[in-house]
């Protein structure tokens, strides 16, 4: 039977998922599979500051290295996550960056790290979940350190800095709860258009929206024809659209885990066959590959004890009704 990978590929899309060096590296049998399965690699935290930048002035690539050695052997694509984002900032940062050398030192992370893969990576989310209209601004745009430092430009300057680093990976703005036709969901489509739309008309080099996509188990709250205008909408500022971060948490639905399965698999097939109709997207990413291995087993832990399944594989690395519902949707 065709593996994913395949069946993405015979529509012109890549699939593929987030993984980690210390779970390819432990466990072989995940390994061999993932590389069987997916087009595409993101590291799910080696590419963070906090896992680069031991020091102001080092990096340890040795992890990211080894991620990229595994992709090339397995004819995989390699995806990078993440140069700038709020979250994982090393244990240093507080104590040494300040308005004077921010910017000095965004720049210099992006270029250390968009320089040493360039030319293999196929994409990069250069900035991550820099909205969030609820901090009070009247941009939308999320509190962060960047943000103190360097005011709103800091976007701007991440990208060109990525454009030099790498000219050949699509730079990417990537963010999350934009699916949802709830007041929040709204919010985060009207603000990120128009920092999409800003960007764009000032020239700077973003070239596509990277939506995080981490849906939750029930399909109520999904409008199918506000989510297809808002994706042509972002289509028509001329930008290509990937789904990276997609899982299916089960924390609020049924103990019964056939039951769970048809509720996770259908909310999968709801969202991705309204996705897949947007020709500028271009490839899908699961936030992990198997429930062996998952964020959500901690973030969003079942009240009732049982193990959470939301991927595509279960725990024996089976397909669940979750993958025949990805396949269905390519
Ligand atoms: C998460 C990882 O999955 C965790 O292992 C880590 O501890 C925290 O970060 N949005 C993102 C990702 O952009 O970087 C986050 O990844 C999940 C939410």
């Amino acid at each position: 039977d065709k593996s994913m990978r395949e069946r993405a590929a015979a529509k012109g899309l890549i699939y593929g998922a987030a993984s980690d060096y210390a779970i390819l590296l432990k466990d072989p049998e995940f390994a061999d599979r993932f590389g069987k399965e997916c087009g595409i690699l993101v590291p799910e935290g080696m590419l963070k500051m906090k896992g680069l930048r031991p020091t102001p002035t080092t990096f340890n690539f040795t992890r990211s290295d080894w991620l990229l050695d595994y992709t090339q052997k397995h004819n995989m694509l390699f995806r990078g996550h993440t140069l700038v984002w709020h979250n994982l900032l090393p244990d240093w940062f507080k104590e040494t960056v300040n308005a004077q050398n921010a910017e000095k030192i965004m720049v210099d992370h992006i270029k250390g790290v968009a320089g040493r893969y360039a030319g293999k990576m196929h994409s990069w989310d250069v900035v991550n979940e820099a909205v969030y209209p609820w901090d009070g601004r009247s941009d939308g745009l999320r509190n962060s350190p960047w943000l103190d430092f360097l005011g709103p430009d800091y976007i701007e300057i991440a990208f060109r800095a990525a454009a030099e680093a790498d000219p050949n990976a699509l730079l990417v703005y990537n963010d999350n709860r934009v699916q949802y036709d709830t007041r929040e969901g709204e919010t985060m489509r009207t603000v990120i258009f128009k920092l999409l739309e800003r960007l764009k008309s000032k020239g700077v080099p973003v070239q596509a929206l990277g939506i995080q996509s981490h849906l939750w188990g029930d399909e109520v709250r999904f409008n199918p024809e506000k989510y297809r205008k808002f994706l042509s909408d972002v289509a028509s500022l001329g930008l290509k659209i990937l789904i990276t971060e997609l899982d299916v948490t089960d924390l609020n639905l049924p103990q019964d885990e056939a039951e769970r399965d048809r509720i996770v698999a259908k909310t999968y097939e709801d969202y991705l066959s309204v996705v897949l109709d947007e020709p500028a997207v271009v490839a899908v990413l699961n936030w992990g590959l198997s429930d062996r291995h998952t964020w959500l087993s901690e973030l969003r832990a079942r009240p009732d004890g049982s193990p959470v399944r939301p991927l595509p594989f279960d725990r024996d690395l089976k397909p669940k009704l979750a993958w025949n519902a990805i396949a269905r949707a390519f």
